[in-house]
């Protein structure tokens, strides 16, 4: 390996981080030196970084080459958390990159879940209850999805060519075939009251923090579901707690939680109309991600600017 390529520093605290030395050398080879945190490197010499959930004890301090760092994932809430990340320095988010159609899968799980009463049904047989009920049609489902951006364009977008009535909401205008699209915060309330399944697909920023409480679940219609595949710290998990213990809220499947991993103790667990997955929802692939981080190097190079996936820090997404 020739010590004159660029070094890009792995910092991790998802699964099994060494994987990625592997990963990159296959795309790379010679082209790009890589370290793994916590293996010591001189922080000067370091071109970029690539990182996700990165541990506390890790410093992003002193890297004074460092070209941009790429985050291992779309959601940047706990790199733009980092006090000691230079501003200066550009983010870039995945995009999709095989994330998107994962999504999907999650967010029509929950959406078949309801339409099709299986929930009721699961219930039903835990009684040994034999109890029929007329299938509704995906066209008179009003599905609602909050974040319509490379993964959440996408679920709508899906939703919208199997029959759904699917609504959508951005912060800014969007257009999206089959889906009525609605933006900004004031159009949020309204939206809510014609929703029977609402889907979050927002990045975690201050605006969209505790998003999810007892105004707003409490908008939805009497028996309205609910499947969070974004960010835990969006819901009052209170709230959202009173709403399901009273009915409101038919059912609720929850990828994310305001702490992770959802503690022993928490009441989700085992809540009769909650369904708890540990946080997989759309999960990182390596290949994809690595093509990803290697158009964004290129892109860099030829000083494009913004960046594809460049994260604005104004917007903290
Ligand atoms: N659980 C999992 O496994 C998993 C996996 C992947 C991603 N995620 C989550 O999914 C999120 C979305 O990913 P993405 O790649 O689709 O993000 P993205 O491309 O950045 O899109 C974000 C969307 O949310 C909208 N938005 C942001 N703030 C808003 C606000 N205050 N009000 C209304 N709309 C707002 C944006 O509006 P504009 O269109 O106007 O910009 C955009 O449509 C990630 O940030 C991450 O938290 C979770």
């Amino acid at each position: 390996m020739s010590s004159s390529s660029p070094l890009l520093y792995v910092i991790s605290g998802g699964d099994d981080p060494g994987q990625w030395r592997g990963v990159f050398a296959a795309r790379f080879g010679d082209a790009l030196r890589v370290a793994v945190w916590p293996e010591a490197v001189d922080p000067a010499a370091v071109d970029y970084i690539a990182a996700w959930s990165p541990p506390a004890a890790a410093s992003f301090s002193g890297f004074s080459g460092l070209k941009a760092v790429f985050n291992l994932g779309a959601g940047v809430d706990k790199l733009l958390a980092r006090a000691d990340l230079d501003p200066a320095v550009p983010i870039i988010r995945l995009q999709d990159a095989g994330m998107a159609p994962q999504m999907v899968e999650y967010a029509l799980y929950g959406v078949l879940r309801h339409q099709r009463d299986f929930d009721l049904y699961a219930a039903d047989q835990a009684e040994k209850r034999w109890q029929p009920r007329l299938p509704r049609l995906a066209a008179d489902t009003r599905v609602t999805v909050l974040g319509l951006g490379a993964i959440g364009g996408a679920v709508a977008q899906a939703l919208a060519g199997l029959g759904y009535a699917v609504r959508g909401w951005s912060r800014s205008a969007r257009s999206l075939p089959g889906v009525d699209c609605r933006a900004g915060a004031d159009a949020l309330l309204r939206l809510l009251a014609e929703t029977e399944i609402l889907i979050s697909v927002l990045p975690s920023t201050p605006e969209t923090r505790r998003l999810f409480n007892a105004d707003t679940l409490g908008a939805l219609p009497a028996g309205a579901s609910f499947i969070n595949c974004a960010r835990g710290d969006q819901v009052d998990e209170a709230a959202l707690l009173s709403l399901l213990d009273s009915g409101h809220i038919r059912m609720a499947l929850l990828d994310v939680f305001v702490t992770e991993p959802l503690p022993q103790d928490s009441r989700l667990w085992g809540h009769p109309r909650v369904v708890a997955t540990p946080h997989v929802a759309a999960s990182t692939l390596p290949g994809p991600a690595v093509d990803q981080i290697a158009d964004g190097i290129a892109a860099l190079k030829a000083g494009v600017s913004p960046l594809p996936g460049q994260v604005d820090r104004g917007r903290s997404y």
